[in-house]
Order: C-alpha cells, then structure tokens, then sequence
C-alpha cells in the first residue's frame, strides 16, 4: 500500500499542508498577542494620561482629595477593564489605592517610574501588565491582570487543536480524490502497456485515449506516436525481411528450373548454352537484388558512412552519359546531356553513379525503342538542380508518391522482367544522405521527370 504513488503524493502533501498550518498557528498567535497587548498598552497609558489630568486639575483648582479619590474609584469600577491602581503623592506617601488590591503592592513591581509596560509573569497567580508615570506631584501605577488576553490566546490555540484533524481529513480525503483523477491518465497507460505486452506487436491496438489537453496529454500524444512509430518500423521491418525473402526466391526458382533441363541428357548444346547465359543473366539480377538490399538496410540503419569528395558534377555526368548511351542504345533510345556550367559538388560518387544507374534503368526499362532521355542540371541557390526525363510511360499520379517506398512497384503496361521495387528507394536515401531532395513529375504515356537537389560543396563547408 505504502509503495503506491497515490499515497506518497498525498502523505507528502499533507505534512506539507500540517507543517504550513502549524507555522500559522504560532505565527498568528504571536501576532494576535502583540496586537491585543498594544491594544491593552494604549488603554492603560489612556488610563495614567487620564489620572494625571485629574490629579493636575483637581490640584489647581484645590480641591479636596476625597473628591479626586472618589472619582478615580468610580472611574475604576465603570472601566470596562478590571485594573487596578496605586497612587502616591510628592511625599512618597500613598494617596489612592484600588480597594481590591487589599495589601498587594505594584509599585516595588514598577521601580519607581516605567517607560514601557512590562508583565509581571506572577501577580496573584496569574500575569499583570504593569504601566507607571511619574512626575513632580504624584507616581501613578496602573496595572491589569491578563487573563482576557490568555483566554483569548488559548482558545485560538485550542480551536487550531480542533483544526488539526479535521483538516488533515480533508486534506487526505480531498488529496486522494483529486490525485486519482489526475492518475486516471497514468492508470490508462499502465493498462494500455499490459495489453501492448500480451498481443503481437504487428495488431492494430487502439491509441492511448487523450483525456485533457495539459502536460500530461501533451505526453500521451507523444507516447502514442512513439508507439506508432516503433510498430510502423516494426512492421516495416517484418515487411522487408519477409519482401525480400520473397524477391530471392524467384531468381532462384528460375535459375533452378533452368539448370535442371540443362542437366537433362539428351540436351542439345545450342539449349545448353541459351540456358548457362539466361542463368548468368539471373545471376546477375540476383546480384543486384542482394547489393540493391544490403545498401538499403545500411542506409536504413544509419551505418551508412558516405565516401565524400569534392567533384564536378559537369565532369561527373558527363561520364555517365557516355555509359548511358551505351546501355540505352541498346533499345534504340537517345541521352542526351544538356550544357551546364561547372558546379563543385561534394559527394560520394560512387553512390551518386548508383542513383544515377537505378534512374537511367528505370527510364530504359519504361520506355519504348525511339524515345529520348535527357539530362541536364543548373545551379540554383547554394545546390545544384538535376534533372532527369524520359518520354516513358509515365507514372499514374497516384501511385507518383508511393514509387519511393522499398518494394513498391507501380502498375504498367511494360512488359519485360519485373523489378524487385528497390531502385527509387535506394535513390531516395542516397538523396537524403546527401542532404538533398528528389521530387518527380510524370504525366501517362508522354514521360516522367525527376527533379533532384543536391547542395554545393561550399554550401555544405559553411
Ligand atoms: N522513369 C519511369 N517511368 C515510368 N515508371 C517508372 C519510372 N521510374 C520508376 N517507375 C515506376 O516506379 C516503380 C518503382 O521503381 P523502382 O526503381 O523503385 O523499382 P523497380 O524499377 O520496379 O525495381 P528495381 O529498381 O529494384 O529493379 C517501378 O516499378 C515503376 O513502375
Ligand atoms: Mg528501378
């Protein structure tokens, strides 16, 4: 029980809100005892300012002292406040005294003369605030038992006695409604992650529900698309092995299927040698598959180190198209390169012949004897901008966004050998790698164009 972070939470908070309310509890009393003895200070020094008055007046005007005692006495008894009084003369001879004081004495309390009041800790068994005057005529004291005050005191204290638990009930109840609401999210996940454990991480399983739009929404949503993002991979990854897989094994069923008639005796040798150079040929499709798919998977794991250098890309294409036309020539169709300036581009050049090869295959593939292809490149801003045509097929448009995707090969009339939808993807990551973009435009049965960026080797030193 002690272990759950419900509890924890709201224990904490409540020596929290108990430390808060004790701290209250002494500080308020200090200060309600302060305001009442001021209070209390200002009554009595009113109470000698009165007397003095009295006595001065009473004194100019000769008046008899049976008089200004009785009015004093009168004045004690109406006071709201029970105090009581000594008055001494010149003399040092006492003049007045509050009958109730009997034979009690303040003014070996008082010393004479007090510029402050003070409190007598133990007058008649219970503390007295103590205030006295002096001047040439008479030495007043003043004095008032506290017991007001004390009550008043204690029964501040006593009701926080009374506060106490029924606050720390509250506070426990109310923390614990409150923090259950707010760990309604955190139970949701705790549930949600049991069930991701029981199934395959391949299901549909429904999202984490959002509830609040605070902190911690915000952090299931995060939660949520982290989860989608590790099943995409994952399914992505089960897709792949399970894709390529599937690509191997038709060369292979091909290959096998040739060689096992080419092992039949009575095999002429013209069939033989067709069947050896159809199998090479597979061989060598297989080939690309298997390199096809091993770039991909660095590429996808990040491993892939490029092999950087400054090159002209002028000097670079220029290399290519005299291998294109050799490879497209073979279906009658035409490269042409466009005139550009020199650019300096930083790239792994290697990779970049990749790109361009699984470009010019696609485009020899998807168009027919007599067409064109054409490449040419300018320089726009801090990159160079290469573009790619052919008058191809085309590409439907709404498969033009899926064609970069690994294995995915869109629907088309060509006939001739299937490719393992591997190429574009592969151009796409080497793109990327290259801190470039690759777009592409096609429109049916007039050709396709892809519009690639790649940045300069300046702009990539800044
Ligand atoms: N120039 C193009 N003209 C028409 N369609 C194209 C062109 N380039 C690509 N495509 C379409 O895009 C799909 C994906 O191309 P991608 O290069 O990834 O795969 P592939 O050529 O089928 O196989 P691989 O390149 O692995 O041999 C192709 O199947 C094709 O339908
Ligand atoms: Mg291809």
């Amino acid at each position: 029980m002690l272990s759950s972070f419900r509890l924890k939470i709201v224990l904490w908070y409540s020596v929290v809100v108990l430390s808060t309310l004790l701290v209250f509890r002494f500080v308020s009393e200090e200060v309600i005892r302060d305001s009442l003895y001021e209070d209390l200070d200002n009554s009595l020094r009113g109470e000698v300012e009165w007397m003095r008055n009295l006595l001065e007046a009473y004194k100019t005007k000769n008046l008899p002292d049976d008089e200004i005692r009785e009015e004093i006495d009168t004045r004690s008894i109406l006071s709201p406040r029970k105090e009581y009084i000594e008055i001494y003369d010149v003399a040092g001879a006492e003049y007045f005294r509050s009958s109730d004081l009997e034979l009690d004495e303040l003014r070996p309390l008082g010393h004479g003369a007090l510029s402050e009041a003070i409190t007598i800790p133990e007058f008649r068994n219970r503390p007295l605030r103590l205030i006295a005057a002096k001047d040439s005529t008479f030495e007043i004291y003043v004095g008032y038992p506290m017991t007001d005050i004390d009550a008043a005191i204690d029964k501040i204290a006593s009701s926080f006695v009374l506060l106490i638990p029924v606050t720390l009930v509250l506070i426990f109840a109310g923390g614990l409604f409150l923090v259950s609401r707010f760990m309604q999210p955190i139970q949701d996940l705790n549930r949600y992650a049991d069930e991701l454990l029981q199934q395959p991480l391949d299901e549909e399983l429904p999202q984490i529900p959002v509830r609040t739009k605070d902190e911690m929404g915000a952090l299931i949503m995060r939660i949520n698309a982290v989860i989608e993002k590790m099943r995409s991979s994952m399914r992505q990854a089960l897709g792949f092995s399970s894709l390529a897989s599937h690509e191997l094994r038709t060369p292979l069923a091909v290959m096998r299927n040739q060689l096992e008639s080419a092992l039949r005796p009575e095999v002429a040798t013209e069939v033989l040698h067709q069947t050896v150079a159809s199998t090479y040929d597979e061989i060598l499709r297989l080939n690309r598959i298997v390199d096809d798919l091993l770039s991909l998977s660095t590429m996808e794991a990040g491993t892939l180190k490029l092999q950087r250098q400054p090159q002209d890309f002028q000097l670079l294409l220029k290399e290519f198209h005299e291998e294109a036309k050799l490879l497209a020539g073979e279906k009658n169709i035409t490269v042409l390169l466009d005139e550009a300036p020199p650019a300096q581009v930083a790239v792994d050049v290697l990779r970049i012949r990749q790109m361009l090869f699984n470009l010019l295959d696609n485009a020899i593939k998807h168009t027919p004897p007599g067409g064109w292809i054409r490449l040419g490149y300018k320089r726009e801003g801090h990159g160079v901008l290469l573009q790619f045509s052919d008058t191809g097929t085309g590409i439907p448009a709404s498969q033009l966004l899926k064609i970069f995707d690994t294995f995915y090969r869109a629907s088309s009339n060509d006939s001739g050998p299937q490719g393992a939808g591997l190429g574009l993807a592969l151009v796409r990551w080497i793109v990327a790698a290259h801190q470039g973009d690759i777009s592409v435009e096609s429109k049916l049965n007039q050709g396709t164009t892809f519009i690639i960026r790649l940045p300069l080797a300046e702009a990539l030193a800044k």
